[in-house]
């Protein structure tokens, strides 16, 4: 299964989607890496393993549609069977979901659908809620609304701060996210409404 991944911040879920291709029974390869910012520190690491990179900033282009079709072509060279955004904090466009709708794979870093959007553990913290967690799900035209296809549940400790609840959440959500990449990469699936059917 040939996968892109699409990053915006430091790369952990890219690294541990890395590590796990290098397993040969894993079952993906990761064909490309784009970002959305220069400044993502996960581009070295594709670069460290030998991966194409791409970059399409949104402030190179007269507007947003234009950069959903210039991230759309880019990553459409790649020919990817899946794409997976990990910490792309970015929303695609109509172009792109056309062309990978039903095939993109957004992680997040809450227990949907409570607290969508850029701020999951500060929010959830926030509201004092016990058990917060990430949620893997394939992305629709709304924000953090698509199919879930996982979700994994962190405890909050009642001196956690931001960061490290942040932390905590993200030990468990790289860990779903290389099983059920895996998975989805080696078993047919498809998306029923609300439902992400897996055969087998
Ligand atoms: C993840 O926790 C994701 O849910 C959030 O940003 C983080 C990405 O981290 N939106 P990294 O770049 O994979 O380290």
């Amino acid at each position: 299964t040939r996968v892109v991944v699409l990053i915006s911040g430091g790369g952990s879920n890219l690294a541990a989607l890395l590590d796990a291709a290098r397993e040969p029974g894993y079952g993906i390869e990761v064909v490309a890496v784009g970002a959305d910012r220069l400044s993502a520190g996960g581009l070295a690491l594709a670069e460290q393993a030998g991966v194409p990179t791409f970059v399409e900033r949104l402030g190179d282009h007269p507007d947003r549609e234009s950069w959903d079709r210039a991230l759309t072509a880019a990553v459409a060279a790649a020919e990817p069977d899946l794409v997976v955004s990990a910490g792309f904090l970015k929303l695609c466009g109509h172009h792109f979901l056309e062309r990978f709708g039903g095939r993109y794979l957004n992680t997040h870093n809450s227990l949907l659908p409570a607290f969508a959007g850029i701020n999951g553990p500060r929010d959830a913290l926030e509201y004092g809620v016990k058990i917060a967690g990430a949620t893997l799900f394939v992305v629709d035209e709304g924000v953090d609304t698509g199919a879930i296809v996982a979700q994994v549940a962190v405890p909050v400790h009642d001196d956690d701060t931001v960061e490290t609840l942040t932390e905590r959440i993200k030990v468990a959500e790289r860990a779903q996210l290389v099983e059920q990449v895996g998975r989805l990469a080696r078993l047919p699936w498809r998306v029923e409404g609300r439902r992400v059917v897996v055969d087998g």
